[in-house]
């Protein structure tokens, strides 16, 4: 095995099981797992934040079942404190809530906190960049949608690459260091830009899954790491 260099070392590449065959998601998820994946992203939508429903705790589940990689969990709900205990019970590692959750993400990510996870804020395209300051000190990421939350296969949106620049300015105020995590239309056109703009932490879901996934994971990181 080659020795990776620092900035290699920095990246993290968290397919999203979203866009994997659920009729075969053992196979995908250890296909990804053993082709390199960092993290696995787990979106978890209510029908009422986003019209879609997708899964919930019970595949979070099944995710920690079939590997050993931290668990992403992205929480696309209104009601996100409900789901933190059981998260936690299952071992997840790190959980994002909304900035735009009806009452606001502040109990959620304190309670994430306190059951000892990683806690993300998420940003939707239109919510100014600003608003992660006041969260800041409960936070290890910030989560940049690159398209609209909801579902995957959408293009990656323009103008995110100077969010993630503002976000990556405004993370020097952070009293410790937050990641920036991208989340939507990312490929190997779309990703060296969000890249050079700051993002250290990038969710793929049909860039990954569509096709031959060990390739699609080399092709990915080979964008960055030529
Ligand atoms: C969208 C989800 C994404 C989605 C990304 O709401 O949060 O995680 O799976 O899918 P792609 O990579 O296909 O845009
Ligand atoms: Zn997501």
């Amino acid at each position: 095995m080659t020795a990776r260099n620092c900035s290699e070392a920095s990246f993290e590449l968290c397919p999203s099981i979203l866009a994997a065959d659920f009729s075969c998601l053992a196979r995908d998820v250890q296909a990804a797992d053993a082709a390199g994946a960092d993290a696995f992203h787990i979106d978890i939508m209510d029908g009422h934040f986003v019209p879609a429903i997708s899964f919930g705790p019970g595949m979070v589940r099944t995710m920690r079942a079939l590997t050993r990689k931290p668990l992403d969990v992205h929480l696309m709900v209104d009601r996100p404190l409900d789901l933190v205990a059981e998260l936690a019970a299952l071992g997840v590692e790190r959980v994002s809530v909304h900035a735009e959750v009806p009452g606001g993400p502040g109990a959620a990510l304190a309670a994430i906190r306190a059951a000892g996870m990683q806690g993300g804020l998420v940003l939707n395209p239109e919510t100014p960049v600003e608003t992660a300051g006041a969260y800041l000190p409960l936070i290890s990421q910030l989560l940049l949608m690159t398209v609209q939350p909801g579902r995957g296969g959408q293009p990656y949106l323009p103008g995110s690459n100077a969010r993630i620049a503002a976000a990556q300015a405004l993370l020097q105020t952070a009293p410790h260091p937050v990641t920036i995590q991208v989340d939507g239309g990312i490929t190997a056109r779309t990703l060296p830009g969000a890249w050079a703009a700051g993002a250290r932490s990038v969710v793929a879901g049909s860039a990954v899954f569509d096709g031959d996934i060990a390739r699609n994971i080399a092709v990915l990181r080979r964008s960055v790491f030529p």
